[in-house]
Order: structure tokens, then C-alpha cells, then sequence
């Protein structure tokens, strides 16, 4: 089974920490980079319990509340765990709901993407999306 479990960095610089029960289920931490809050958040989700074609789907989501702050809003991530080339990446699409008053509604819901690797941003090179091929030799 492939293994999600452990610390994750994504592009912005967000960490996120997930421990794996052996059913599927997700329990860890968020913090985030960027947004209206600062510290831990807690999440819980759930994973595929067997991957398929090399990967794993997985879905988590988070409340920004804990006992400092409440932004009155969630965010839930659905993605895939799979390689690129050699490397783990998390690669995940999410929406993030914010409470607003009634006429802003239209306003409540953000959707973006997040990708997830195993080191902070600092530390990345480019992932390699295509494997070189050996020039072919000349015919005739
Ligand atoms: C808020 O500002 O309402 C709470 C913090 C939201 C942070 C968002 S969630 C999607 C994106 N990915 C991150 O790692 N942080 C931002």
C-alpha cells in the first residue's frame, strides 16, 4: 500500500502531517503558511484502502478553529498520492469556504490547487514531468 503517512510541504509553504490508520482513515495536523490564521489545525480524512496504477486517493479537510482562533471556515483537499519520476507528490485540488453575510454568499467559496512534497519549498527543483529517451541511432 502506498504510504501517505508522514510530513508534507506544499508550494506555499504549508505543513501537513497525517498519520494513516490501517483502514484508510486520516488523523494529523495542518499549518498554514498563508491565510487569515496561524498554528496547528487539526484534520481527519480518508484514503483508498488499496492503490491502484501506482497511486492512492485521498480526501482531508480542515476547520480553522482551534482554541486561539476561529476563521469560520473550512477547507477539504481531495487528491491523489503518486510519483513523479522518483519523487512522492501529493497533488490535490481544494475548496475553501469562508462564512460571509448573506449578500456576499457568492463570494464564500475559493478553489485552487495544492502540491504536496516531502521537503519545504526552498529545498525544490523542478519536478521532473518527462523521462529523457536515448537519442535513436542513424538508419542506413
Ligand atoms: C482562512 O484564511 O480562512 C483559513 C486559512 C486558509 C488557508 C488556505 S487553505 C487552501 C490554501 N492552502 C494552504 O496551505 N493554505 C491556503
Amino acid at each position: 500500500m502506498k504510504n501517505l503517512a508522514g510530513t508534507w510541504y506544499n508550494e506555499l509553504g504549508s505543513r501537513v502531517e497525517l498519520v494513516i490508520k490501517p483502514d484508510g482513515h486520516i488523523e494529523g495536523h495542518y499549518y498554514t503558511a498563508v491565510g487569515g490564521s496561524s498554528g496547528e489545525f487539526h484534520l481527519s480524512g480518508q484514503a483508498d484502502v488499496h492503490s491502484r496504477h501506482n497511486s492512492r486517493s485521498f480526501g482531508f479537510v480542515v476547520a480553522w478553529t482551534n482554541s486561539m482562533v476561529n476563521e469560520h471556515s473550512v477547507t477539504v483537499w481531495s487528491g491523489l498520492y503518486h510519483h513523479v519520476g522518483e519523487e512522492e507528490v501529493l497533488s490535490t485540488t481544494w475548496l475553501l469556504t469562508r462564512e460571509t453575510a448573506t449578500a456576499e454568499q457568492w463570494t464564500s467559496t475559493m478553489i485552487g490547487t495544492n502540491t504536496f512534497r516531502r521537503t519545504p519549498p526552498e529545498q525544490w527543483t523542478p519536478l521532473q514531468t518527462w523521462k529523457s529517451e536515448p537519442m535513436p541511432s542513424p538508419v542506413g
